[in-house]
């Protein structure tokens, strides 16, 4: 069996009985926070990051697992490992902490692959230091906000360990005031924007270019992670990485996660870019659309709602 193929220490099982419950929101460091991402707080800052460890750092359903799946594919290829062990054990979820010892951290230590892939939802300043010290390699990726938040929403209503989602017209006033977890989608966008401008090794991606055109992003990832890959490897990784191989593939659509109830919703929900315009009423829209003027001030930093 070769190094990658080897199966993860540590694994998303609960007994019978044994889920976790849905926790509270509090203020941690000056973000909404949820215990299961803090309860490891201090072993995570002194994380040891290796310099070839790649860190896919995200807002909450932004496109983490399409990334985390394309890059491990572009690295990997499709061995027994891709179809034996889950997306979250194979890029696992650094500050994650459950009852029944699922530490992502701990699956991080045990991971048998090099480079290591490692998600993080984190704002940029609560990475661990050594990430910067190792100047490791840094995808992120976000999503317009309207999109993100409904996609938000309907995780938060089938995730046993996210806060209770309520009814969609609470929700947006929470999200907006980033009463959720790990806290406003602006600052996260924005603070991670402004870190690529110092931080060379950051390679700052949208969700709706994926959509638009995978294979070019690709090609872009390729060039940052310094990786040549023939036309054939990177189609088959655009093809493998399309949403409906997602959907059906058990080991990236989240369906043997414990936590989740897909008979509220799934996990691999719509994909698209525009849903938004199914959940937000007009004046919602007019509503939501005034405030994002008021946070978004950097012109740079540009994202599209529809494509
Ligand atoms: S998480 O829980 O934060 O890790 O979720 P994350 O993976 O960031 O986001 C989940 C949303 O990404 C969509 N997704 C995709 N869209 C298009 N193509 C592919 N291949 C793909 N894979 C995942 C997923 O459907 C969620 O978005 P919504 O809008 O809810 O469908």
């Amino acid at each position: 069996m070769s190094k990658a193929e080897e199966p993860a220490a540590v694994s998303m099982s609960f007994g019978p009985g044994k889920l976790p419950s849905r926790p509270e929101i509090f203020d941690f460091h000056g973000v909404s926070m949820t215990h299961y991402f803090t309860d490891n707080w201090e072993n995570i800052q002194n994380f040891q990051a290796r310099p070839d460890d790649i860190l896919i750092a995200t807002y909450p359903k932004a496109g983490t697992t399409w990334a985390s799946y394309i890059l491990d594919l572009l690295h990997f290829g499709q061995t027994e490992r891709q179809t034996s062990v889950p997306i979250f054990d194979r890029v696992p979820f650094l500050e994650i902490i459950l009852p029944s010892s699922y530490s992502g951290k701990d699956l991080v230590d045990n991971l048998p692959t090099s480079p290591r892939l490692i998600k993080t939802h984190y704002p940029v300043q609560f990475v661990p230091k050594s990430f910067w010290e190792q100047n490791c390699r840094i995808v992120y990726v976000a999503r317009n906000a309207k999109d993100n938040m409904v996609s938000y929403f309907h995780f938060d209503r089938m995730n046993m360990v996210q806060p209770e989602a309520g009814d969609w017209s609470s929700y947006i006033p929470r999200f907006i005031e980033g009463k959720v977890a790990f806290g406003s989608w602006y600052d996260h966008v924005n603070d991670w924007w402004k870190k690529k401008q110092t931080y060379p090794k950051l390679h700052y991606m949208f969700y709706e270019d994926l959509v638009e055109d995978t294979g070019r992003e690709i090609d872009k990832l390729c060039c940052f992670l310094g990786l040549s890959r023939s036309d054939e490897e990177k189609r088959r990784v655009t093809d493998g990485a399309h949403f409906d191989n997602m959907k059906k593939d058990d080991m990236a659509n989240y369906s043997t996660n414990a936590v989740m109830d897909f008979k509220i919703s799934p996990f691999m929900r719509k994909g698209k870019v525009g849903d938004w315009k199914n959940h937000f009423s007009v004046a919602q829209s007019e509503t939501f659309d005034e405030d994002y003027k008021k946070k978004m001030t950097d012109v740079t930093l540009q994202f599209r709602t529809e494509i």
